[in-house]
């Protein structure tokens, strides 16, 4: 991962920086994690999906002295104590995918004293954050067009439909795809799935985006109309239960449910764990739902990155390398910002656009 390597040999030494991560802690991490050890940064690393977690790749950067609190399948309960014991350690600086960490300690769980800066990775944590007083700058860079543009845009979708492919050796040729969230993520799982042979409609609440839909020339159709048809269902929206227990009675025989936003929450699992299961593949479930059959992909977790592999390493070099950057400024810049949520700056990941340019 050339650009990330340049991003952190760009940093200044990190000796007295203690960051705790709340992420995925897949294999493209490590770069990132290990070159942050290098540079004298102190790290606490727990996830904010125990289904994305590689044991290897915590095993491995504990190995490099990593503090670390993760392993894949871990309980909500494991994990509320892996929170609790990120902000116990008195962290300078976040690096947050959903921002647990900051709303545990500003639930009252602890004392946000010790921090001076966070980072945000994505829209479920930004809107999150939206909603709280938080003391300390905290940095969105979800939204930056390096990031966005690119791994929501090209990235999720893309790897989604592969996973699904991969696992169930279906495509989407002669099916029926609905995909619920026309945002960055559902754009690229819109042109996925037509990649990967789906007929696409989309479902979308907002009516700005509904209209962007159409005029990108996807059918939209009401969530009951898309769900009435769909023989695979995709939910991009950062929102819960999306496809909640009401809707179970819509859904046709055999079909598929797939998630690619951020909370394993946008379809509610618990409400088909409640009905006879069982696991027909590895990583598809069938739920019997009076005489249908419903399957679920991935637990309903993000399917990139619980079944598949994650963005490219090519395309994850980008946005790794601006993860870099956003670290760089936090641990520069961020004092002079005051409290509360900022989208990262520009001046902050544009040596990374600049850099990747100049390689053609
Ligand atoms: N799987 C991954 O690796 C990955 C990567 C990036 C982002 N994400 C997540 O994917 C989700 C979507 O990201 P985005 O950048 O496209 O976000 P976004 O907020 O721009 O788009 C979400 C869209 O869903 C719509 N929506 C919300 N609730 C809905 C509902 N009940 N019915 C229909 N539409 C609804 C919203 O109006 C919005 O247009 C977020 O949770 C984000 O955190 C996942």
């Amino acid at each position: 991962m050339p650009l990330t390597s340049s991003m952190i040999d760009a940093l200044p030494r990190l000796e007295g920086i203690r960051l705790a991560c709340s992420m995925h802690l897949e294999v493209k991490m490590v770069p990132t994690l290990e070159g942050l050890l290098r540079r004298g940064a102190k790290l606490f690393l727990t996830t904010c999906n125990p289904q994305t977690v590689d044991d290897r790749v915590v095993d491995w950067l504990a190995s490099r002295g990593a503090q670390a609190q993760a392993w894949r399948g871990m309980s909500e309960e494991d994990r509320d104590v892996a929170i609790r014991k990120a902000f116990e350690w008195a962290p300078t600086h976040l690096c947050e995918m959903g921002a647990d960490i900051t709303a545990a300690l500003l639930g009252g769980s602890g004392n946000p004293l010790s921090i001076q800066a966070g980072l945000e990775a994505t829209g479920s944590g930004t809107s999150r954050l939206e909603g709280l007083k938080v003391p300390y700058p905290i940095f969105n860079w979800d939204d930056v067009p390096l990031k966005e543009g690119l791994h929501n845009r090209y990235m999720v979708g893309l790897v989604a439909c592969h996973a699904f492919f991969e696992r169930t050796h279906l495509t989407f040729h002669g099916k029926r795809v609905v995909i619920v969230g026309f945002g960055l993520v559902g754009r690229g799982a819109c042109e996925a799935a037509r990649a990967y042979g789906g007929t696409v409609a989309v479902v979308e609440k907002d009516a700005t985006r509904a209209v962007e839909a159409q005029f990108a020339g996807w059918p939209v159709v009401s969530l009951e109309q898309g769900l009435r048809q769909a023989d695979i269902v995709i939910t991009a929206t950062g929102a819960r239960h999306v496809i909640g227990e009401k809707h179970l009675s819509l859904l046709r025989d055999g079909v598929f449910l797939v998630n690619v936003g951020h909370t394993a929450e946008e379809i509610d699992v618990p409400a088909l764990r409640a009905c006879p299961h069982e696991e027909v593949l590895p990583l598809v479930e069938e739920f019997r739902v009076g005489n249908r059959s419903i399957y679920l992909f991935a637990m309903g977790s993000m399917a990139n990155l619980t079944a598949g592999h994650g963005d490219s390493v090519n395309a994850f070099d980008i946005t790794a390398a601006v993860l870099v950057a956003g670290i760089g400024f936090l641990v520069t810049r961020a004092a002079a910002f005051s409290p509360g949520l900022h989208l990262l700056p520009r001046e902050a990941w544009e040596p990374v656009a600049t850099a990747r340019a100049a390689r053609g």
